[in-house]
């Protein structure tokens, strides 16, 4: 199918996902107040676990708050999308520091905001390219990080990514992953999905069981969080899910 996210619909879906307050995304008293954030918890849960690191990648970065986020523990930050209408996105935030969002209330109805990017994240240490992120180039080189948030469920072959990990991770080298293992036809063959498959044989193993074993030989599972993210689709409607996320560390 043709890139579902080349959409300038989603575009703005995700800006206010990434760059929105609190009330920008959640305007009622009551909510899933905790699950917003999530493009910063998925740094800020594990970096401390990990420390300062020179080179950090952020597979799958859409319009680019993680990787801003990793510039707080990163020297040098790249982020790849596969969609140019995000990485376009994310280059305006990393040009301007400013965020223009068209927020949808109801129907055609919009709010048009302007945020900020918080000016402590490094926009000089942040660079944006568009790419496949199951079949990237050597001359990308490795990193001591790499995070890869809600992007095993989206792409045609999670195996060619699970593999294309330890090319891109330096030994002793930390990966994030972090899904809610939507699977999907419409994004991933069935056959290829890694978890969520009926097995006659009554075997069927969990998404995290079948990467622990994918990655068995090259990167240990340190551990697991639950994380709860909220995105917001118009005024009275929200997607609340909880992705699993896991910490992983490259062998030596
Ligand atoms: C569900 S979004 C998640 C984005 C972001 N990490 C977040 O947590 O908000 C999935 C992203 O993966 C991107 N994507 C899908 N397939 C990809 C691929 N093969 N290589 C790189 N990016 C891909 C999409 O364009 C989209 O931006």
């Amino acid at each position: 199918m043709s890139n579902f996210y080349e959409n300038d619909d989603l575009v703005d879906q995700y800006l206010l996902f990434h760059y929105g307050t609190g009330d920008d995304q959640l305007p009622f008293p009551f909510g899933p107040r905790d699950a917003l954030f999530y493009p910063v918890r998925c740094v800020s849960e594990f970096l401390p676990e990990i420390g300062i690191v020179e080179r950090a990648l952020d597979l799958g970065c859409a319009v680019g708050r993680s990787t801003f986020e990793l510039s707080r523990w990163a020297r040098e930050v790249v982020g790849i999308d596969l969609s140019h209408h995000f990485v376009a996105a994310a280059n305006q935030v990393r040009t301007t520091g400013r965020i223009e969002i068209r927020r949808v209330e109801e129907g055609e109805i919009v709010t048009r905001l302007t945020r900020e990017l918080p000016p402590e994240l490094s926009r000089e240490r942040c660079r944006f390219e568009v790419g496949d992120a199951t079949n990237l180039g050597p001359e990308i080189g490795r990193f001591d990080l790499v995070l890869a948030a809600n992007l095993i469920d989206r792409v045609k072959s999670p195996r060619d990514l699970l593999k294309s990990f330890s090319a891109l991770v330096h030994p002793g080298g930390h990966l994030i992953l972090s899904s809610p293992y939507t699977w999907l036809e419409a994004f991933t063959p069935k056959p290829d999905w890694l978890g969520g498959k009926y097995e006659p044989s009554g075997e069927s193993a969990s998404t995290l069981d079948r990467i622990r074993s994918a990655f068995r030989g090259y990167f240990d599972l340190k551990l697991t969080k639950e994380l709860q993210f909220l995105i917001r689709e118009h005024a009275r409607k929200f997607q609340w899910s909880v992705a699993q996320a896991s910490l992983w560390q490259r062998q030596k």
